[in-house]
């Protein structure tokens, strides 16, 4: 058998205990060999689930990637910190799998799309909705043109108290962004995968800071911590071609019941996510044409998204999630926080 893909992980905490190392350690073709985390309680569990010996453990990425011979990187930091590690682990050499959002800028996630180039190597960000079941039905019916043209999306991702209860979420300085970066983006990037990366033309958001930095019981902690610009955001992006797509994303909104939902229109058709269902006219009358046959792996998304992040590596197949749809994401994200600010639509 081919020697494994030795993976180094950056970042050690929820997501890549939790998420990334199942999903690396359902395969049989790669190794986790490393890890670094400026935390060192949390280096110390990672380290234990993973079976990554002590000598392979270190505070900072550098010395990892200066003293480990690593083919694979995985980028599990706030936000922030998704940029350096990557252009270095690239420098390296490595793939990299990136968490989302790519970064906190287009600027920064350009760069990374070119180091990448540079080094030849997979870059793929981890945008874990694609891989669900829902999501791959909601391709196969945009694949086999149920929908017809379409012309209107919405990305929905709406909490009505759930403001993270980490600092890596909620201040500026780690995450740049609040509910936007951290669930509207997974919406966000399926609607614009479904509809096949249109370009996007202009934003025209609203950012709101309404609830979670004032009142106590939302926020675990003092309400001078909570930096981010926004507890809840709402945006009309326009593309290329006149569709349209509505973002609503939010950690804190007085709404009677929360929503997480992509919903798609065309011209014969329109399909959702949650729950997963197809309409189509039929003889002037709309007939819901949901069919069970659909076949999909039983897997959790990230352990699908890994799966199929180390398959492309292996099999010289395109990034799954490549940097440069992130980048359209991203110029859309830019796009918001800088419409909420002018308080106008602004161009993409
Ligand atoms: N795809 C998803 O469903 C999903 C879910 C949760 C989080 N995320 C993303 O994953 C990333 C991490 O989130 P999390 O929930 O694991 O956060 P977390 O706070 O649990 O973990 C982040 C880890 O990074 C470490 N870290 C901070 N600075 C570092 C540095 N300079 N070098 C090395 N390690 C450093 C922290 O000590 C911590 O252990 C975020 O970008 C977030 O948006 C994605």
């Amino acid at each position: 058998m081919a020697e494994k893909l030795r993976v180094g992980f950056v970042g050690t905490g929820g997501i890549a205990t939790g998420a990334h190392l199942p999903g690396y350690q359902a395969l049989d073709t790669v190794q986790v060999v490393a890890a670094a985390d400026v935390a060192q309680n949390n280096l110390d569990r990672f380290a234990e689930k993973a079976g990554v010996p002590q000598e392979n453990c270190f505070t900072d990425y550098r010395d990892m990637l200066e003293k480990v011979d690593l083919d694979i990187v995985t980028v599990c930091t706030p936000n922030s910190l998704h940029c350096q590690p990557t252009l270095d682990a690239f420098a390296k050499g490595c793939h990299v799998l990136v968490e989302k959002p790519v970064a906190i800028s287009a600027d920064q996630c350009r760069m990374m799309i070119e180091a990448g180039k540079k080094a030849k190597k997979m870059f793929m960000v981890g945008q874990t909705l694609r891989f669900t079941k829902g999501a791959a039905q909601m391709k196969q019916w945009v694949d086999k043109k149920e929908l017809g043209d379409i012309y209107f999306g919405r990305a929905q991702y709406l909490r009505v108290r759930g403001v993270p209860g980490r600092l890596g979420f909620v201040t500026k300085e780690l995450s740049e962004g609040g509910p936007i970066y951290d669930i509207g983006v997974h919406v966000l990037d399926l609607t614009l995968h479904l509809m096949g990366f249109p370009e996007p033309v202009s934003v025209s958001a609203g950012v709101y800071n309404k609830l979670a930095s004032k009142r106590s019981k939302l926020m675990p902690f003092p309400p001078n911590k909570y930096t981010v610009p926004d507890d809840a955001a709402f945006a009309l992006i326009r593309f290329e071609g006149g569709a349209t797509v509505l973002l609503e994303a939010s950690w804190a909104l007085n709404l009677v019941s929360g929503a997480h939902n992509v919903i798609l229109c065309g011209d014969k058709g329109g399909c959702q996510l949650e729950p997963t269902a197809l309409v189509r006219e039929r003889a002037g009358v709309l007939e819901n044409v949901t069919n069970e046959i659909f076949q999909y792996p039983e897997r959790a998304g990230h352990v699908e998204e890994v799966r199929r992040f180390v398959e492309a590596i292996l099999k010289k197949k395109p990034s799954p999630v490549p940097g440069e749809e992130a980048l359209i994401t991203q110029r859309i994200l830019d796009g918001i926080y800088k419409s909420g600010e002018l308080q106008k639509e602004v161009e993409v």
